[in-house]
């Protein structure tokens, strides 16, 4: 059985080939647990996965949910470039701030339009207020909520978007049918209701690293 620190010891050994120092966002890790934020950001090899498979596909519009203290935004926000823009939604005010700020570090504020309170309640109004689709939506707030996030990311992207969800393997639980926690739920749902959904087609990797054994599911619209 490999151990948890070896998968951690690996992404750092990448880390250290493949990502920058100007790229890590050492600055704002560090401010987040200043802030008391939990540790549940993207890795950095996820992080840069996500800024690759934006650059991939020449995103300039990116939908979020789940900004925690904003390094995903920024590796997003990196990949849309100049004009383009990142619409964050984050329901806790503290997180909310100490995003601003990172953000801000990083010189992406332009970029960012950072959203303060429930998704599902906000998400609405961006349908009711937004002319351009997203080209790419990552998921990754509360996991009951996750299929219908799911529902508004395709509702609001054009064909050929990429649809991201992080979180959704949880060390196998979505596959055990005696995990019965609202992480395993909320991951069984959002699969269900991808499959069950004609305009998308999609798959599921497994991750392991610093953050343990879990996987992105990775859809495409048609
Ligand atoms: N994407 C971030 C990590 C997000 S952690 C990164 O990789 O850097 C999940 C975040 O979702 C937390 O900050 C939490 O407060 C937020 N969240 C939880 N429920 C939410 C909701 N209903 N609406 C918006 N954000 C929510
Ligand atoms: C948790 C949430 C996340 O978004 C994540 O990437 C890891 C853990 C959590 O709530 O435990
Ligand atoms: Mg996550």
């Amino acid at each position: 059985m490999f151990e948890v620190k070896n998968w951690h010891s690996v992404d750092d050994y990448i880390g250290a080939a493949l990502i920058s120092k100007e790229e890590a966002q050492e600055e704002t890790l560090a401010a987040n647990a200043r802030a008391g934020l939990p540790a549940i950001d993207v890795s950095p090899p996820q992080g840069k996965l996500l800024y690759l498979l934006a650059c991939a596909i020449g995103a300039r519009h990116v939908l979020e949910i789940g900004t925690l203290g904003g390094y995903s935004t920024t590796w997003l926000a990196r990949a849309v470039g100049e004009g383009g823009k990142v619409v964050t939604f984050e329901v806790d005010a503290h997180h909310a701030e100490v995003a601003r700020a990172n953000v801000a570090r990083e010189g992406m504020s332009a970029r960012v339009d950072l959203r303060v309170g429930p998704a599902l309640e906000m998400l609405p109004l961006l349908e009711s207020e937004r002319a351009q689709p997203f080209d790419l939506a990552f998921i990754d707030a509360d996991k009951p909520s996750n299929a219908a996030y799911f529902d508004y990311a395709l509702k609001l992207s054009r064909p050929g978007a990429l649809i991201i969800v992080d979180n959704v393997i949880r060390e196998g639980a979505v596959a055990d049918a005696s995990a019965t926690d609202s992480g395993a739920l909320g991951a069984r749902a959002l699969f269900d209701a991808v499959a069950a959904e004609g305009r998308v087609e999609a798959t599921a990797v497994q991750t392991v690293g610093a953050k343990g054994w879990d996987g992105f599911l990775i859809a495409r619209v048609r």
